[in-house]
């Protein structure tokens, strides 16, 4: 374990040797992570599941240490424990909560909830792709709109496209891939004139990033009071859990009831309800991931600025940016180079994505990317 500054600033070794600055600024040295304690055998750099790459708190990592002496009970009594912990955090009742292994099995949950034969997903194009495999699954037709040029949901065409048929709509906020945001008070509206007929997820899975902005308010802190809308929550991102699976909706208890039938049984494991408890209760733990995420966003945008380039205005932990080359083959290029960067994502088809590693990690994503034999820019085209 790294304990001092100084040692943690050793453990950068390359990087702070190479001049990359240190994403410190802000961050009580009291509750560093251990940034390297676990390297992947495979040898690959993953800058491409939007995860935390700093792991979660050294407070959770203890707690998760010591709640392996659980791992041999069927995590029952616990689960309402921590069901009522994410409540109380909400300031809403237990019933408004239904925890999932990963947000994404509430989004399974809401597929087979509220979709089937005859009835239709709203999505976004591109957006987060769970809920259109399990919406496909469920045998229900799937209309993606595309983004907006901001790179927003564009809600008056996902509105003219709903019918009676629309049972769920997906909104993801920030979306992924593009780490944009669509304004609040357009949501509002967009809610309130979808037919009745409609369930809203609005997934929340990088709502820790976004900080203060006029245009976004989360729908659990601001709820409209309006029982269609189901919000999504993930401990996988700021709080850097993803490896043990956990999230979580908050709904109308009724809501909660209807997608709970699709839970898997005992499906969240007794280690990582005693880590989100932790996870919640360390307040500087997850103020500190997320001014370290803002000093490395800024400092990637330091980078692609330096070579006059123009990433999408990034409000999670991650940066969608044009290459003006086509996607598939920048990804193999930085394949060969060791380095994992998002898939493809289809329409825009000259766009990576990048998830926000560690300086040593972005080092080496910017050598490679200095080196990729075309040019990657407006301004050579
Ligand atoms: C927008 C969004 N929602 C949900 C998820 C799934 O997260 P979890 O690990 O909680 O299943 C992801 C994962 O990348 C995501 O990007």
């Amino acid at each position: 374990m790294i304990t001092s500054r100084r040692g943690f600033l050793r453990s950068l070794g390359c990087c702070a040797a190479a001049g990359v600055r240190l994403p410190l600024n802000g961050i009580s040295t009291s509750a560093i992570f251990e940034p390297s304690a676990f390297k992947q055998s495979d040898g690959f750099i993953r800058l491409n599941s939007n995860e935390n790459a700093y792991g979660p708190s050294t407070k959770v990592a203890d707690v998760i240490k010591l709640s392996v002496g659980s791992a041999n009970r069927y995590p029952r009594i616990e689960y309402n424990s921590l069901a009522e912990r994410v409540a109380d955090f909400h300031n809403v009742k237990p019933e408004h909560v239904l925890l999932g292994s990963g947000s994404t099995e509430i989004l399974r949950m809401a597929a087979f909830a509220f979709l089937g034969g005859g009835k239709q997903l709203i999505q976004a194009s591109p957006t987060f792709a769970a809920i259109e495999y399990y919406a496909g699954a469920a045998t229900s037709e799937v209309i993606s709109v595309r983004l907006t040029s901001a790179f927003a949901h564009d809600l008056d065409s996902m509105l003219a496209r709903a019918t009676a048929a629309t049972t769920l709509v997906y909104i993801c906020n920030p979306n992924n891939p593009t780490a944009s945001l669509t304004p609040r008070k357009d949501l509002e509206t967009f809610i309130g004139k979808l037919p009745a007929s409609a369930f809203v997820i609005i997934d929340e899975a990088y709502h820790e990033y976004v900080g203060q902005s006029g245009m976004y308010a989360s729908f659990i802190d601001q709820s409209l009071g309006d029982d269609r809308v189901i919000v999504t929550r993930s401990f996988s991102k700021v709080y850097g859990l993803a490896g043990l699976r956990l999230g979580y909706a908050v709904a109308s208890p009724k809501v909660v009831q209807r997608m709970r039938k699709f839970a898997t049984e005992d499906g969240i494991n007794s280690v990582v309800i005693q880590a989100a408890a932790a996870a919640l209760d360390d307040t500087e733990g997850v103020s500190d991931a997320v001014q370290r995420n803002r000093n490395d966003r800024q400092e990637f945008f330091n980078q692609a600025m330096a070579r006059a380039l123009k990433p999408i205005d990034s409000h999670a932990n991650f940066v969608m940016l044009n290459t003006f080359h086509p996607a598939e083959g920048v990804i193999q290029d930085f394949r060969k180079n060791n380095i994992l960067i998002g898939r493809h994502f289809p329409p825009m088809d000259t766009y990576i994505r990048v998830s926000l590693g560690r300086p040593d990690e972005m080092l080496a994503f910017w050598r490679a990317w200095d080196e990729l034999p075309y040019p990657k820019n407006m301004m050579s085209h």
